[in-house]
């Protein structure tokens, strides 16, 4: 292979899969990404020159991009991800499979030249600080500039990465291609190349790879985010004995100035970045955020499970966040964003619903002219803005202690109009992965389906998790095992429960600390609790209701459990624990029969 001298790695494994994958996908040129501004700085010139972005007003937001896609890219493509684990039944029943050998084969055929006038970058990344115990490295191999300069704030990426990894052989090794090389006729370049007949997200669970081809699009390509640090490091989690979970982490701090940790997995749609970025309403109290999409938890040696959030930037929907939702997401993409499918205002800048301004003219994420009588969103609906997490006015200090942080708490949570209580604590670690694994989520009048229909979400991990689902759960139990006493405590959490003629019971968003602070005193030892069925609620008195104007009865519905809905969801449960098959450890159909027992005898 014929490199320029200054090659910046001599690693013989990494240098000899760069020149294969150089070989297969025949790029015009080649380069070793060095996370400079100035690489940046490229990046963009590139995709404002391609059309495939455009700064903003610097005025209104200083060095920051709006990119629009394809509208045949918008979104993760659950149904085009694959794991190909070398025996089927290590994928289990939650994801598709497809043999390694054989979606290599597939896949080969369509790398074949698929660079062909393009450049390959060779991007370099730590997911967690540079050199944290916790954190691993992993490179990207892309066509895509806008990989580059996402990378560039999701991760740590560059030279520094390649130094840390000497000529170590172990590193996740991540293949990505939009899929449409220059060539033939298709000589001049689109603002958003990508091949819309042809996705596949695959990962190679053993042998730590991932080959992503056809999709430009967030969790498609940018890999170190759920394709790395979700369902391969899970993977390695196992193997290794540590967690990687779809959780965020935040600190919360009492008036008095003690402080916990708090890792918390919620569903999509379920207000994750809003938690971890919360403005609580009770006085004295301060939520600080750590991350806000992935946690990564292993051992101290004081035998605590210490976290850390892999990632070094927030991907999130745009839709929705406002000054009155989340200003801390707001401020953190004030300046050197990069804005993907919103809409563009007049003067420059970007727009989305709900962002709590009012629009009257723009162009839409389809470039179309839009006013408020168009009768469809400006924005797309999974709109997402990328922005760099120290750019958070809430950052905590700690968040790149490579050491990571101690989980006192972990929460579990989804959105249910009805059955689940605003909080419950779990009995014990078991019991709290048996709530963990029978998550549910009701699905909403904007989504297809049934309305209040549940989808079961084990740990926010059913799209994310990176071998069987059953095994999986005997993970948890095996930490559990482990870590005995030093463990977190596991709390469910429900903030979106409806009255019987449909009001909201519980305000939700800052009032959100209201719960915090009493999974921080039962962390301090500090509240009364009560049994019920499903776990211990608050006593009588323990939450902190002062200056809301809740009714007693909408308290005491928030906290109740409906022992005959329960009984009713018994089938549903058990139904969804069978799916895991012989897979599912005993445990959890236990659990799921003291539930029942627990029910009949209210
Ligand atoms: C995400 C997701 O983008 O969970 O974080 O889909
Ligand atoms: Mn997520």
């Amino acid at each position: 292979m014929t490199e320029p001298v200054s090659l910046p790695t001599q690693n013989p494994h990494l240098l000899e899969w760069v020149d294969q994958v150089k070989r297969m996908t025949r790029p015009d040129d080649l380069v070793w990404c060095d996370g400079s501004e100035e690489e940046y700085q490229k990046m963009a010139r590139l995709m404002v020159d391609t059309g495939t972005a455009v700064w903003l007003n610097p005025e209104k937001r200083p060095n920051s991009l709006l990119i629009r896609s394809d509208p045949a890219d918008v979104a993760r493509v659950e149904g085009s991800t694959y794991i190909c684990s070398e025996r089927e039944e290590d994928a289990g029943p939650t994801n598709n499979w497809r043999d390694p050998v054989e979606m290599k084969a597939v896949l080969r055929e369509f790398y074949d030249g698929c660079m062909v006038g393009r450049t390959l970058y060779v991007i370099p990344y730590s997911m967690g600080p540079i050199g944290s115990p916790i954190a691993k490295i992993g490179f990207i191999l892309t066509d895509s500039p806008y990989v580059v300069a996402n990378m560039h704030i999701m991760a740590r990426v560059g030279t520094a990465v390649l130094e840390v990894l000497g000529n170590r052989p172990e590193f996740v090794r991540g293949i990505h291609s939009v899929g449409y090389p220059l060539t033939g006729a298709k000589q001049a370049d689109l603002p958003w190349p990508c091949n819309a007949e042809n996705k596949y997200i695959t990962h190679f669970p053993e042998t730590r790879e991932i080959w992503s081809y056809g999709s430009g699009y967030g969790g498609n390509a940018l890999l170190g985010k759920k394709c790395h640090a979700l369902r391969i490091a899970s993977v390695q989690a196992r193997d290794e004995g540590w967690m990687a979970e779809h959780m965020l982490i935040l600190k919360l701090t009492s008036p008095e100035g003690a402080v916990r940790y708090v890792a918390a997995a919620f569903p999509s749609a379920c207000g994750k970045t809003n938690l971890a970025m919360l403005t609580p309403t009770i006085p004295g109290w301060k939520v600080e955020t750590i991350g806000d999409d992935i946690a990564w938890m292993k051992f101290g040696e004081d035998g605590r499970l210490y976290a850390i959030n892999p990632e070094a930037g927030f991907f999130g929907v745009a839709p929705g966040t406002s000054m009155e939702s989340n200003p801390n997401a707001l401020k953190s993409v004030d300046s050197n964003a990069i804005f993907t499918n919103c809409a563009l205002t007049l003067d420059g800048d970007v727009w989305w619903e709900d962002m709590g301004v009012d629009a009257e003219e723009l162009t839409d994420w389809l470039r179309r002219p839009w006013t408020p009588e168009s009768g469809r969103t400006a924005a797309h609906p999974n709109a997402r803005f990328t922005a760099r997490a120290d750019q958070c006015p809430v950052i905590a200090e700690e968040w790149e202690d490579p050491a990571g942080v101690p989980i006192s708490a972990i929460i579990f949570g989804g959105r249910r109009a009805s059955a689940q209580p605003l909080i419950t604590e779990a009995l014990s670690w078991e019991h709290g992965t048996f709530l963990g694994s029978i998550m549910a989520s009701e699905k909403t009048a904007a989504a297809a389906g049934t309305v209040g229909e549940l989808r079961r979400d084990p740990m926010a991990m059913l799209p994310f998790c990176g071998y069987h689902m059953g095994d999986y759960f005997a993970h948890w139990l095996k930490i559990g095992e482990k870590g005995g006493e030093a463990l977190p405590r596991i709390f469910y959490v429900n903030w979106f429960r409806k009255s019987d003629d449909g009001r909201w019971l519980w305000p939700g968003f800052g009032d959100n600390s209201r719960v915090l602070k009493w999974i921080f005193q039962r962390c301090e030892g500090t509240a009364e609790a009560l049994p019920t069925p499903l776990g211990l609620t608050p006593a009588e008195g323990g939450l902190d209701v002062e200056g809301l104007e809740l009714p007693d009865e909408d308290l005491e519905e928030l906290l109740s459990v409906d022992k005959e809905l329960w009984l009713r969801e018994m089938d549903s449960i058990r139904e969804h624990l069978a799916t895991f098959g012989d897979h599912l450890p005993e445990a959890l159909n236990k659990q799921a029969n003291a539930l029942e027992a627990r029910l009949k005898s209210l």
